[in-house]
């Protein structure tokens, strides 16, 4: 069915678009094949949780290291319990309060889900994505789906189904379409194993928000970090100590009070033009105000909207890094926003895209 040409995989990607049916991306599922598919995050690679065959594809495809676990993908009145050994009380008020949507939940794993889908992890993360095509999917195919993001490793999530193309397209056999990503950021993980709920990686469901559910939730101090960990200590969520996407051009953020942070940007981007370097920069229409008219015409920019709807600049954000490098920018100033809600999320993902480097002026 395929054959392997100088390492790439060529398989005959069907391309299912919006409207169409669902049914044979269902049934591939279900024979532990490999479907890419639309949730509100981000787009999943997906395959049947239980088939080792599906999930080794799954890595093979993304070309993701074998120690970093994949998370289950369920549907309204699955049975839980299949899957995991116990749900705490604080579990299942998070799921009432947040699923389906952009909430992840890691409880123990029963021997029903190979220790290949969790990487040998005792544990495994659960989501129930509210997109309708998700959801309709799932429900088709009637089996739990084990699906990281549908990048090939090393890039960033994609949120279109172009993004999937680009980086899938010949090395998996289906790829459903199902418009752009509301979100655009990966879900919140929350580890649950413990006494208190640990957010592992943050999200669309901010702290604050899990808090007025359940009360008091800590932070994996992983989350903080802006590059990969370089303690030899092993986060908790094994992705944490991966090199995140990081552009092709060294990525700069930079914080402190707009009118600065705009004279700062503006002379990074002067000095890039003398020295012939192209550059980019990533900001709000607030800041690209100020910025706008010391820009040169060559600069590659990417306002990911007003700081006033902080959720339409997350879901904006992958898309904008994918472009800097199509665009080939070899320096790219982005303005660092604050530290909390759904900030923090986007924040947590251009720290680790700009390896850690951060000014302040
Ligand atoms: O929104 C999302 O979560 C998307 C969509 C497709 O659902 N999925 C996603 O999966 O972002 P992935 O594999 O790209 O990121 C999952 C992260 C990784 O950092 C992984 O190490 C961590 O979650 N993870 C998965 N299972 C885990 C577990 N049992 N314990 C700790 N961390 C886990
Ligand atoms: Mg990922």
């Amino acid at each position: 069915m395929y054959a392997v040409h100088k390492e790439e995989i060529v398989i005959d990607t069907k391309w299912i678009k919006r409207g169409e049916s669902l049914e044979e991306a269902a049934r591939l599922l279900r024979e532990g094949k490999v479907v890419a598919f639309p949730t509100e995050t981000v787009y999943g690679l997906g395959a049947c949780a239980m088939s080792e065959e599906g999930v080794r594809a799954i890595y093979e495809a993304k070309g993701r290291p074998a120690d970093n676990p994949l998370i289950v993908h369920v549907y309204p009145g699955y049975d839980l319990t299949v899957l995991v050994k116990t749900i705490s009380e604080a579990g299942r008020k998070l799921m009432e309060a947040f699923w389906p949507g952009p909430l992840t939940l890691s409880f123990e794993k029963r021997s029903v889900i190979p220790d290949c889908t969790t990487a040998g992890l005792p544990t495994v993360g659960l989501r129930m994505p509210s997109n309708p095509v998700a959801l309709a999917l799932l429900t088709l195919s009637g089996v739990p789906v084990a699906a990281p993001s549908a990048n090939r490793s090393g890039k960033p999530s994609p949120t279109t189904a172009q993004h999937v193309y680009e980086d899938m397209n010949g090395r998996i056999p289906c790829i459903v379409d199902g418009g752009a990503c509301e979100v655009g950021l990966e879900s919140t993980f929350v580890d649950m194993t413990g006494e208190l709920p640990v957010i592992l990686r943050p999200g669309a469901i901010t702290k604050e928000m899990l808090e007025e559910v359940v009360g008091p939730v800590l932070v994996d101090p992983a989350v903080a970090v802006g590059a990969p960990l370089d303690h030899g200590e092993t986060p908790r969520a094994p992705g944490m100590k991966y090199k995140h996407y990081a552009p092709e051009g060294d990525m700069e953020l930079v914080q402190g009070e707009l009118l600065k942070v705009a004279a700062y940007i503006a002379e990074q981007v002067r000095l890039c033009e003398e020295n012939g370097r192209k550059s980019g920069v990533m900001v709000s229409r607030e800041l690209l105000a100020l910025l706008s008219p010391s820009l040169p015409e060559e600069t590659c920019v990417e306002c990911l909207g007003s700081r006033e709807y902080p959720e339409r600049m997350a879901s904006e954000l992958f898309a904008a890094l994918r472009r800097f490098d199509q665009n080939g920018c070899e320096k790219i100033y982005g303005e660092a926003l604050p530290d909390s809600g759904v900030e923090a999320a986007m924040m947590n993902r251009m720290r680790r895209a700009a390896g850690g480097r951060i000014v302040t002026v």
